[in-house]
């Protein structure tokens, strides 16, 4: 088990560092992840990764990464079996959860309350203690049980924000358009990237 931060530690870096969790599932869009990932290493937060399973086969099969290239830019990585990482319980303090990309398998569970493995329980009890949720869902098209159990969630609290990418600041490559969605669930969870493209309104000479 990876060495944690004892509390007195954590209170000093208390006001500096947030403590996010990260879940990486088996829908598509394992770039997500990738792009993610950096970003919050480099914002200084103490990042908490749980890779379910079929994350871990989609990342290889759309990226050709391994799960150390995702773990590498976290600074603890909890097998999804263990449910008795401190993440599955309240009383470990943390400043919010993201699932990036989330499957349509894991929103589900998480919307009923089915907690069998630490990823699912993570995001349960994100939910219970009233901190943030961030669910980057993946799937397409939808059908009318999808949008409910959306629906639900964002009614228990979660934000429901899928990787849908703007167009406003004309991307140009694959990682512009992933990171169009990235940093606006960076600014969601309080760590906006100082290097984000934003909507400035129309360059001059370009209003219609
Ligand atoms: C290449 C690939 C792409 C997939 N894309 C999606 C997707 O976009 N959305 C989704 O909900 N499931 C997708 N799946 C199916 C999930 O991986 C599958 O439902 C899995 O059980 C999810 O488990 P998890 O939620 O524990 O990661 C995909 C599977 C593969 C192999």
């Amino acid at each position: 088990m990876p060495r944690l931060v004892p509390d007195s530690e954590r209170q000093r870096a208390w006001e500096a560092k947030l403590r996010i969790v990260v879940g990486v599932t088996g829908a598509s869009g394992a770039i997500y992840p990738l792009r993610l990932l950096p970003k919050l290493h480099r914002s200084g937060a103490e990042i908490h990764l749980i890779l379910s399973r079929s994350g871990e086969k989609t990342l290889f099969l759309e990226t050709g990464k391994k799960a150390a290239d995702l773990k590498s830019f976290a600074n603890y990585s909890w097998p999804v079996d263990d449910i008795s990482a401190p993440l599955a319980s309240g009383s470990f303090s943390t400043d919010g959860m993201i699932i990036a990309p989330c499957s349509v398998h894991t929103m589900s569970s998480i919307a009923c309350g089915i907690t069998s493995n630490l990823l699912t329980r993570a995001a349960d009890v994100t939910l219970k203690e009233r901190r943030r949720l961030i669910l980057m869902i993946r799937e397409s098209p939808l059908h009318l049980g999808h949008l409910r159990t959306m629906t639900l969630l964002a009614e228990m609290g979660a934000i429901v924000a899928p990787p849908v990418p703007g167009f406003y600041n004309q991307p140009t490559t694959i990682e512009e358009l992933v990171d169009s969605s990235v940093d606006r669930v960076l600014d969601l969870i309080g760590l906006p990237d100082a290097q984000a493209r934003r909507w400035n309104g129309p360059k001059r000479g370009e209003e219609s």
